[in-house]
């Protein structure tokens, strides 16, 4: 077979936060796939890399206090434990706020505009006057318009499910201020997927074999026309208006891409860092017509790569994927939604910490795939019984029951005489690795795990028939017993070959026992002797599965730390001074409507009155309030919320609730008088 070079990759996974199982699934399942590649002889390039723009990691960015960058450059740091745990082997992760993505997704926009299938557009979005900035569907909350329920997103409803645009919410407010936004007009771009050509394309490509055929099931409505002749496919907006954390879009000042834009476009940066790292020419490999572009991604992101990606790709000038491989969601105990809280997930790193093998984790998954969009389901008894029946009870068990004769009777070496059934049953594993290799080239690894413990299975079946340790007890039969275990030495070594790409780890412990090499598969494979026998892998205990699903302890209130709760970074006198802090007289407080958390207080600040919302009604009757002095930051800036503007912030101590203690001061201090 000739040599195939590819290049694969998998989602790029968001960086808001860290890696939870459904990713480390993904990594697994490409993991193999690239594994069982190379054993094949193949050259695989396999890269990934941080998602790090759009809307949510900016503002998530501001609430923590630094700058995006430094927000992704954290959580890119805590990814590493993960992947090497799990033995995922990316040759490269990189990130698509990264140079080289910069350039690329500028160079491609520029394609896709002198091929005439930009466009912009005016278009009126809601706008929040105090953030300054254009707010995101689900920035946006307010009252469903169709049953009432308050505090609703700006795309849909969760109390009745109705679904609408942020304009036809009532009473709309921005989620991050509290503002009321304002319809604002704007120029976008576009890109034309409605145009003809894109059709023409994506029709083609969709059906050529690059997608599984539910998955062009799904995607072919969205291309087909409709009764109106047109597909319901219609341009996409590619462009925000700043701020924003993304790529500045050419000759547009203050627009940038969609993060939806420059994401995929981060597959081909990180190659390109990677090729340079490796001196390999990243333009003649992508122009090279026989390189192959495989792409693994979960189910929820079908359009963006089926319909978007590849048009970018083919109208820009370039190689479009080779084919998208979806694979459904993984769930926890039966599609229980998983939740941390309630200790249905499955925390990776828990797993890890917990001892527990990455390998039983890869070979379950494994038993559980195939090539097609389904979701699978992590069940612990399942886990328990795959692992501990299959993977260890049949193969694993091969060798603990063959070694030991050969390494105490024969000093370590191994015959090449098998004996008639030894050769036949030999034979027969050896007839079955075309079916394997097309069983991983189609993804389709539960059938291979099925064919392996298949074989498995008649290995046993041979142990029983020979019963070496019967015939380890009568010297007649010990050029018999040679063979047999020599049988079985070879058997179990073939196994192991076809369980490679899956068990990385044990892998590498065969290959040392057996003083063989099972990273090719073309290679005649015959073992001559082996070194003293070590355990190879232990079996699930039933209490790390319980410890791995039990909810974590609520977190003690950390004792050592003054008032429950870290002091705050230094700050100069002058940081200090910004804050104008003042006595003031509260001359009223009522009670607001549709506000059960807020109290509206009158503040007398000498001469000066203003109107202050605060968080206090856990902790105060209104009527309590009215005549006392506090403490309230008088130069905060005003802010405008549902039920009015608040100009100001009272001061108060406590973790919430009823304990809520706002300031006082000692008695002489009077309204206006500055805090210093
Ligand atoms: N950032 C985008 C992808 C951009 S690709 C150019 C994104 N990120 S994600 O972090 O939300 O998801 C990353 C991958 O994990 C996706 O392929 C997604 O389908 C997959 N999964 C998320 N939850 C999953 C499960 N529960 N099970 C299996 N895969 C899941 O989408
Ligand atoms: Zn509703």
């Amino acid at each position: 077979m000739s040599q195939r070079r590819l290049f694969v990759t998998t989602a790029l996974p968001y960086a808001n936060g860290a890696f939870h199982i459904g990713h480390i699934m993904e990594y697994i399942q490409a993991d193999i796939w690239v594994r069982f590649q190379r054993m094949q002889g193949h050259e695989v390039h396999f890269v990934c890399a941080d998602d790090a723009h759009g809307a949510p990691i900016m503002i998530a960015a501001e609430k923590a206090g630094i700058t995006p960058q430094q927000f992704v450059a954290n959580i890119a740091e805590g990814r590493k434990p993960y992947l090497e745990g799990f033995n995922i082997q990316f040759d490269n992760w990189h990130s698509t706020d990264a140079p080289e993505n910069h350039e690329l997704a500028q160079q491609i926009y520029l394609d896709l505009k002198a091929n005439g299938l930009i466009e912009t557009r005016v278009i009126e979005q809601f706008f929040d006057p105090e953030k300054n900035m254009f707010l995101p569907d689900r920035f946006i909350k307010g009252t469903c318009p169709k049953c009432g329920t308050e505090d609703q997103y700006g795309d849909n409803c969760e109390n009745c499910g109705a679904v609408y645009s942020p304009t036809d919410l009532k009473n709309p407010y921005s989620a991050l201020s509290g503002a009321t936004p304002e319809l604002k007009s704007s120029e976008h771009f576009f890109f034309k997927l409605s145009d003809p050509r894109c059709i023409a394309f994506l029709e083609k490509w969709t059906t050529s074999g690059a997608v599984q055929s539910e998955v062009l099931n799904k995607i072919s409505e969205w291309i087909e026309p409709d009764e109106d002749g047109k597909p319901k496919m219609g341009d996409w907006d590619i462009s925000r208006d700043a701020p924003y954390f993304g790529i500045e879009i050419p000759d547009a000042e203050g627009k940038y891409f969609y993060v939806w834009l420059d994401a995929p476009i981060g597959y081909l940066a990180s190659l390109k860092n990677h090729f340079a790292k490796q001196n390999i020419d990243y333009d003649a490999f992508m122009a090279d017509d026989t390189t192959e572009q495989y792409h693994f991604i979960g189910k929820d992101i079908i359009t963006f790569h089926t319909l978007f990606w590849p048009a970018i790709l083919h109208f820009s000038g370039r190689k479009v994927p080779n084919a998208v491989f979806v694979h459904g969601f993984l769930t926890i105990n039966n599609g229980e939604k998983m939740s941390k809280s309630r200790g249905t997930g499955l925390d990776p790193l828990k797993y890890l910490n917990l001892d527990m093998n990455p390998e039983w984790l890869r070979y379950y998954l494994s038993a559980k795939l195939s090539g097609k969009n389904e979701d699978i389901d992590f069940n612990p008894d399942d886990f328990m019984q795959r692992v501990n029946s299959d993977l260890l009870g049949k193969f694993v068990n091969i060798i603990s029951r063959s070694a030991g004769f050969i390494s105490k009777r024969f000093d370590g070496q191994v015959s090449a005489e098998f004996g008639d059934g030894g050769n036949a049953l030999l034979d027969r594993i050896k007839a079955a690795k075309p079916a394997i290799i097309q069983y991983y080239s189609e993804r389709e690894y539960s059938k291979a795990m099925r064919e392996v413990m298949a074989l498995a299975d008649q290995v046993n079946a041979y142990v029983d028939q020979h019963k070496p340790w019967e015939m380890a007890k009568d010297d007649s039969k010990i050029e018999a017993l040679h063979q047999v275990c020599s049988a079985l030495v070879n058997a179990f070594t073939h196994l192991a070959r076809y369980l490679a790409p899956v068990l990385p780890t044990l892998t590498a412990k065969v290959e040392a026992l057996t003083a063989t090499s099972l990273g090719d598969w073309q290679s005649e494979l015959a073992v001559t002797q082996i070194e003293p026998f070590k355990h190879l892998m232990q079996r699930v205990d039933a209490k790390q599965l319980d410890a791995l699903f039990e909810p974590p302890a609520p977190k003690a209130e950390p004792k050592a730390l003054p008032g429950g709760e870290a002091i705050a970074d230094t700050i100069s006198i002058d940081d200090f001074s910004k804050v104008d802090l003042r006595v003031a007289k509260i001359v009223n407080a009522t009670l607001v409507d549709g506000a059960d958390k807020l109290l509206q207080l009158t503040l007398d600040l000498g001469g000066e009155t203003r109107n202050v919302f605060a968080g206090i009604r856990s902790a105060y009757q209104p009527e309590s309030l009215i005549g006392k002095h506090t403490v309230m930051v008088a130069n905060l800036a005003p802010r405008k919320m549902k039920f009015g503007l608040s100009e100001g912030m009272v001061l108060a101590a406590g973790p919430g609730g009823k304990e809520l203690y706002i300031l006082e001061p000692h008695e002489g201090a009077a309204p206006g008088m500055r805090i210093k």
